[in-house]
């Protein structure tokens, strides 16, 4: 786990929310493996075995419940992270639910719901991280979608969302520009997690999914914890604003 001077990301602290499970949960591990301490955040109570993992192996981490999409609990995540770790570098807004629907079946409540965490879960983190990102400059990445980027099907609300976090990573990129803050987000393709588990079980699902992929595979967490990383460490320093697709060339094809 120890890398020395070459870590990517010594003694900075990262609050990554969705820690639980997926890409969350695999970017906790890699950011701690080079150097971060972690303030996982999730809705389930399984982020506390990520945080556990992280400190097993010598890293250090904490867990917060909190529903990204209640104020309260998003303040309080960020009070914890101060309070253990005395600042915050990296903002890792990430968690997510998909709801599946087109426009004229999906409920008044699921749209609500999927906007409430996909989108407004991703204002608030930025709402209150920014002020004390500002005393050191940071950086905050947000997961967006490759159904935020394309025509997405039966998905009204989870693309809207994720074209939402797309625009949103760009008024917060030009905003805070000059506090020395770079915001990015990233759209993955399809990949391999708990999200996806129950669909990609239908082998015609799978096939629907896996045939528009130039590289004919669906990502894996490490495939987005890579790029998070990238976004989040000194690599990307002249990057803001930036919307990555990380989804085998999906959208570009
Ligand atoms: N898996 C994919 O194919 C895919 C593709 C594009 C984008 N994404 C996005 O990636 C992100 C991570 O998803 P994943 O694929 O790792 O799925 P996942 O289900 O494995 O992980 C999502 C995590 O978010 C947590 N979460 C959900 N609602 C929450 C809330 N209100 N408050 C706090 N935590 C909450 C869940 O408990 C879970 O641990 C999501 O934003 C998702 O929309 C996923």
């Amino acid at each position: 786990m120890i890398r020395g001077d070459k870590m990517l990301l010594k003694d900075k602290v990262a609050v990554i929310t969705g820690a639980a499970s997926g890409f969350g949960k695999e970017t906790c591990n890699l950011f701690a493996a080079e150097g971060a301490k972690i303030a996982a955040v999730d809705y389930s109570e399984e982020g506390a075995i990520t945080a556990e993992d992280i400190i097993n192996k010598n890293g250090e981490a904490i867990f917060v419940r909190a529903d990204v999409s209640k104020e309260e609990d998003v303040k309080n995540y960020i009070d914890e992270a101060l309070s253990k770790f005395d600042k915050i570098d990296i903002v890792f807004n990430n968690a997510g639910i998909f709801v599946p629907g087109k426009a004229d079946e999906l409920s008044i409540e699921d749209w609500d719901k999927v906007m409430d965490i996909n989108l407004k879960g991703v204002f608030l983190g930025c709402k209150y991280a920014i002020p004390h990102l500002k005393d050191n400059g940071g950086v905050i990445i947000n997961t967006a979608s490759a159904a935020g980027l394309i025509g997405f099907p039966d998905s009204i609300s989870y693309a809207a969302s994720k074209g939402g976090v797309v625009s949103l990573t760009r008024s917060v990129a030009v905003d805070y520009v000059n506090d020395n803050i770079r915001a990015n987000c990233i759209c993955p393709g399809t990949g391999r997690t708990r999200m996806t588990e129950e669909v990609l079980q239908n082998e015609q699902m799978k096939e629907m999914f896996l045939n528009p992929i130039p590289m004919k595979r669906f990502a894996q967490p490490i495939d987005i914890a890579n790029a998070a990383l990238f976004l989040a460490s000194d690599l990307s320093s002249y990057l803001t604003g930036v919307a990555l697709p990380v989804d085998g060339g999906w959208t570009m094809a």
